[in-house]
């Protein structure tokens, strides 16, 4: 299966046909609905659609709409009514810089997609192979039999060095990457408690989370700062992404400015490290809990490759392994929620959205939605297959969102994930050892609270 961009069949209501959405029912008086989005935030999306297709939420004194039906979602995505913002971004550009691709608009955002665009293209993954294979690889070397693997942090670490040696051409990136590692997860933890609990105030107070919480930040923003003045020093410009970002250009030929190169760097490498390491973590819990679908991917892998350790060009090869990235993903998308405000008074599936609204929707309520997929809870990697992927309705599987704000790194990362999962799957079956939690935690991204796991080798 693979993710596309499809344009959704727009259909056009009159102004005086628009009606406003219903009130989704369970609101509280004061806290409305926020109460239950803090909560049990998962389920209370799952059940959002029973309410309605579009629907009003109290958050406190503000209505939030939030999108129930994957058709909708798609015309959300897809449609110039809409922009990045609301609290989610205005949280992240506060944190993380306001100058970056995942946060601006306009014309500032597609120039800022025309320099990042190439070094995600299809034929430019290519080169990334041998990082990628070397990468997968040495984890399984670095595994030893019987020991206890902290999935969280192997998984991050694997991630940021992908991402750090693929687009940025760091190397001796370990240390870097543990520093990273140790400051997003702060940083994600802190920012999203400062989203769903927006009390200002309390977290400028010296209190030690909130000084963890700062001397997170400050070490991350450090750290982009240490590669862009690496690079600089360095005197050379490998193709990549990095050199991409240092000569780009404003439209009237001008360089760009530092905020920006800073901001673009942190916009690249915070979303890749967080999204790619919560789905290698999920994809390691799948491995250890389902344990015939580990088994049917190490044999898909021999059949291919024969017994010689597994390629990057193996990886077109691969359905199976493919599919059981997609299944897990649907299952445990690491981007659960999504927001998006309405530029102008807006119309979506016959509702009326007023101009400055927030919009929210959430693709793990989607993806797990009863009414889009049979036996929607089990692990069926098999549903991913040509003849049967087509009963999939459109837009219930975007993980990557569609439209131009959709991942540009789509195949950067279906690629590593499946190299990822084919490598570790034919050396190990893997088990779940005492005290570890593979319930999910909620965050800015889904990952399980503390997976711990023992490689047995096969
Ligand atoms: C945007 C998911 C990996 C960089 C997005 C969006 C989604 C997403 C859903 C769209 C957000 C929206 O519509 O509001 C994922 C998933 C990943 C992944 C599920 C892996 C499993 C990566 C990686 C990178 C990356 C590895 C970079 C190395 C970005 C950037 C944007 C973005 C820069 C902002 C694009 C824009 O606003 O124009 N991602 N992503 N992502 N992602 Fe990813």
């Amino acid at each position: 299966m693979t993710v596309e961009s499809v344009k959704p069949e727009a259909q056009i209501y009159a102004e005086s046909e628009l009606r406003e959405p219903p009130l989704a029912g369970g609101g509280v008086p004061l806290l409305g609905h926020g109460w239950k989005l803090v909560r049990d935030p998962l389920s209370f999306m799952a059940a959002l659609r029973e309410h309605g297709d579009v629907v009003r939420l109290k958050l406190g004194p503000k209505t939030v709409y939030a999108v129930t039906t994957p058709d909708l979602t798609g015309a959300l995505a897809l449609s110039a009514d809409f922009k990045i913002d609301g609290p989610l971004w205005e949280s992240l550009e506060g944190l993380l810089g306001k100058e970056g691709v995942a946060t601006a608009n306009g014309p500032r955002h597609r120039r800022q997609r025309r320099t990042i665009q190439p070094a995600f293209r299809l034929d430019a993954i290519p080169a990334y192979g041998p990082i990628m294979e070397e990468e997968a690889h040495a984890l399984t070397v670095r595994w030893r039999p019987g020991e206890t693997i902290d999935c969280t942090s192997e998984s991050f670490r694997v991630a940021v060095r992908i991402a750090a040696r693929c687009l940025l051409r760091g190397d001796y990136m370990d240390e870097r990457a543990e520093r990273l590692c140790i400051a997003l997860a702060t940083v994600f933890r802190g920012m999203y408690r400062r989203m769903v609990i927006p009390a200002g105030p309390l977290y400028r107070l010296p209190l030690p989370p909130n000084r963890k919480f700062n001397r997170a930040l400050a070490d991350l923003h450090r750290l982009v700062d240490e590669i862009v003045a690496e690079r600089r020093a360095s005197g050379q410009k490998p193709d990549d992404l990095l050199t991409a970002l240092l000569e780009a250009k404003e439209e009237n030929g001008e360089p760009i400015g530092e905020q920006e190169i800073h901001d673009q760097v942190v916009a690249i490498l915070t979303p890749g490290s967080e999204t790619v390491a919560s789905t290698i973590m999920w994809l390691l819990q799948v491995l250890a809990e389902h344990p015939e679908h580990a088994d049917r991917v190490a044999a898909e892998v021999e059949s291919v490759t024969g017994g010689r350790p597994v390629a990057f060009e193996d990886v077109r090869a691969l359905r199976y392994t493919n599919n059981v990235v997609v299944e897990a993903m649907r299952l445990r998308p690491a981007v659960w929620i999504l927001t998006r405000r309405a530029v102008t008074d807006a119309g979506l599936g016959g509702y009326r959205i007023p101009a400055g609204a927030d919009i929210v929707y959430s693709p793990y309520a989607i993806q797990r939605d009863a009414k889009s997929y049979a036996d929607n809870l089990r692990f069926d990697p098999d549903r991913w297959l040509p003849e049967r992927v087509k009963d999939v309705p459109k837009y219930a599987m975007s993980p990557f969102s569609v439209g131009n704000r959709k991942c540009p790194s789509d195949h950067f990362s279906m690629a590593q994930l499946t190299l990822i999962t084919a490598a570790v799957a034919t050396k190990y079956r893997f088990e779940q050892v005492s005290g570890s939690n593979d319930s999910t935690r909620v965050g800015i991204t889904l990952r399980p609270h503390n997976l711990l796991l023992r490689p047995v080798p096969r």
